[in-house]
């Protein structure tokens, strides 16, 4: 039987991977305006890190983690998410004293064995910013602003923001024992997971797929503390300063533990069932617990093979060459070769099939590829020193040109 890919993990064919790429770079030009630089952080960490830090009662941690023991016998993991290992890099590299801003990103893949459907992969590709250092509601405004221009220079205008704040530990406090007497009250009701883990977490309840819509409606409502409410009040107001569509969610409460104070979402119902296409949120007390200094951070990840689905009726950049070289006869090959070689040194795209092969067979690949020229030499053409250009794409007269002046043609025909 042939080898095949593993469910949940796929290739990536043109014009999709392109559609990655020129959302990759989107992302790159957008993080160098908000002052953010590159981590490349590893793919395998110590699976300790992640159920410190994502944490220990959350589905990724619980059942989608691609962990075993390696051949040293350490408990090690793929990465299922960017936050744990960008959090590890800051500490372990002392970061925090390194004079830089504290703005890092990442893009890569990552993995959660879950079930595949649309949407859903078992490897998959985030685009993530992590600002860590600044505790103010300019850094929460600033992250999701910048989001959102990442996003529509991408491609896809007019996003809007599901917003919430979960408090900070001391809310949160208060709020747990009342939620967690309400669950206790209609366990019956709740499904096996929710009641499995209601007295270790109560609020992932509220994030479950079957119960979170139901208790949305039922359940008690967290209160702000005065500085919390605040800084959400704050955050909303510079949203609203950066012209950033938000909509105040209750029911946003986030499937990973760090969480604080703001959290948000954005969302496609274009999507079915899987429609979040990022997330993110503050993590004010993450770095400190993971044994780092105190430092308050907000970040998010974009899920990318989602927004390219959401793209996927937008032209993708065509990897067609520019020219098609061509030799109309077995002794021109060795022309046609340096002519190949001089258009790529001189930065033209060229690309041929193979110089041995029948004239016929060498247009019917030119015009497959895509080019939009074929540069064809003949007996006529070696003799001569010159090179027939065709139109392909567009009608036009075949012209012959001095060798020596297709590239200087052909460059002045790309910029046009
Ligand atoms: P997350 O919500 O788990 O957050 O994932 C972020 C995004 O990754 C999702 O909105 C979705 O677009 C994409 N994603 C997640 N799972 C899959 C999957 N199985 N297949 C395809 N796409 C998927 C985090 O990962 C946090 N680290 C975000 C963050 C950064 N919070 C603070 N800083």
């Amino acid at each position: 039987m042939a080898l095949h890919s593993l469910r949940g993990f796929r290739d990536l064919l043109p014009p999709d991977s392109a559609r990655f790429t020129a959302i990759e770079a989107a992302a790159r030009e957008v993080f160098a305006l908000y002052g953010y630089q590159e981590l490349r952080i590893p793919t395998l960490e110590l699976k300790e890190l992640f159920v410190k830090s994502t944490g220990e009662t959350t589905d990724i941690v619980e059942k989608e983690m691609y962990a075993f023991t390696d051949g040293g016998g350490r408990e090690v993991a793929m990465r299922p998410e960017g936050t744990p290992g960008v959090v590890r890099a800051y500490i372990e590299q002392n970061l925090s004293q390194s004079g830089r801003n504290g703005k890092f990103y990442y893009i890569g893949n990552m993995f959660r064995a879950e079930r595949p459907q649309a949407g859903r992969f078992r490897e998959f590709e985030q685009i993530g910013a992590e600002y860590i250092g600044n505790a103010s509601p300019y850094a929460d405004a600033e992250s999701i602003t910048m989001l959102v221009r990442l996003i529509e220079k991408a491609g896809l205008p007019g996003c809007s923001v599901e917003l919430n704040s979960l408090g900070c530990a001391e809310c949160r406090k208060t709020y747990r024992q009342a939620l967690l007497a309400y669950l206790q009250g209609c366990a019956e009701k709740l499904c096996e997971p929710c009641r499995g883990r209601i007295e270790r977490n109560p609020l992932r309840a509220l994030d479950c797929k079957i119960d979170g819509p139901w208790l949305a409606g039922s359940a008690p409502k967290l209160t702000l503390c005065p500085d919390c409410a605040e800084h959400f009040a704050r955050t909303q107001e510079l949203l609203r300063i950066s012209g950033i569509q938000h909509n105040v969610n209750p029911g946003l409460v986030r499937g990973l533990d760090y969480y604080t104070r703001t959290v948000f979402e954005v969302r496609s119902s274009a999507l079915g069932s899987q429609d979040a296409v990022c997330g993110g949120g503050r993590y004010d007390d993450l770095v400190k617990s993971m044994g780092g200094p105190a430092a308050p951070a907000i970040g998010w990840a974009l899920g990318v093979d989602r927004l390219a689905m959401l793209l996927k009726d937008r032209p993708a950049a065509d990897g067609s060459p520019k020219a098609f070289v061509v030799a109309a006869a077995k002794e021109a090959g060795q022309k046609a070769y340096e002519l190949l070689t001089a258009l790529r040194a001189a930065g033209l795209s060229a690309d041929f099939s193979s110089f041995d092969l029948s004239l016929k067979s060498q247009m019917r690949s030119a015009d497959k590829s895509g080019a939009a020229f074929a540069l064809i030499i003949g007996e006529d053409e070696l003799k001569a020193g010159t090179c027939a250009v065709k139109p392909l794409k567009q009608p036009g007269e075949q012209k012959i040109v001095p060798i020596t002046e297709v590239t200087a043609l052909l460059t002045t025909l790309a910029a046009g």
